[in-house]
């Protein structure tokens, strides 16, 4: 499943995230890869030890904690540092499966990537091309976002970035290990997260159809959730 959390940063921390990552020098983006995705891979990155991406990676972290959306969609366990991007020239990333295993480089930091995440960076009219193609049961899935906007898809997925043919598309990229790996359940989680809020936003917190439900909740996240 494919979910749009918009504005999960405000523009004043697009604008931080930018003085940051505008200022910095970046590498070939073929520095983080593995073999296959490689060959797929043309873009630059900025060094993912690096100063400015810790320093723009906290600004995304702190704007995730506190985006309600992103964790009833993600569950999420473990984020993986935020990572960043940049198109331009024509380049593109080519289909390819992300990982299932991430190892922080120089230390023992692992994560599972059950869901990949793109936070766009730059204004859609800004540039062309660009655009993320998710591959899925119902045929594919093209987005490109506002600044700020952010996109979560199975990691699972096949994707790809199309080539950027005019101007530069900047993003951050990550993953997450969610408390429930399977896509399937997550999706039922959150469905049925989103009907309790509607319910109790028309009964009240109280209401005894409101506690039930919220009750199904937290029993079928028990069954499901590993932590
Ligand atoms: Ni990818």
């Amino acid at each position: 499943m494919l979910i749009e959390i918009p504005q999960v940063l405000d523009a004043t921390e697009v604008a931080r995230v930018r003085g940051i990552i505008d200022a910095a020098a970046w590498v070939d983006g073929n520095a983080t890869s593995g073999s296959q995705s490689a060959l797929a891979k043309d873009n630059a990155q900025l060094p993912e030890d690096g100063v400015a991406a810790a320093e723009a990676g906290r600004i995304v972290l702190d704007a995730l904690g506190r985006s309600a959306l992103f964790i009833a969609a993600a569950l999420p366990l473990k984020v993986f540092p935020p990572l960043f991007n940049r198109y331009a020239g024509g380049q593109a990333f080519g289909t390819h499966v992300d990982t299932a295993v991430r190892v922080r480089r120089g230390t023992d930091f692992r994560i599972r990537a059950d869901l990949s995440a793109t936070i766009f960076l730059e204004d859609p009219n800004a540039y062309d091309g660009g655009d993320l193609i998710v591959e899925g049961a119902f045929g594919e899935q093209s987005v490109k976002l506002p600044a700020g906007h952010m996109i979560l898809y199975p990691a699972s997925s096949l994707h790809r970035v199309a080539p950027v043919t005019r101007g530069t598309r900047l993003a951050s990229f990550f993953w997450v290990q969610s408390m429930v790996r399977d896509d399937g359940a997550r999706r039922i989680l959150f469905d049925l997260d989103r009907g309790v809020q509607a319910v109790a936003s028309l009964q009240g917190q109280g209401d005894p159809a409101t506690v039930q439900l919220t009750g199904v909740y937290h029993n079928l996240l028990r069954r499901w959730a590993d932590v």
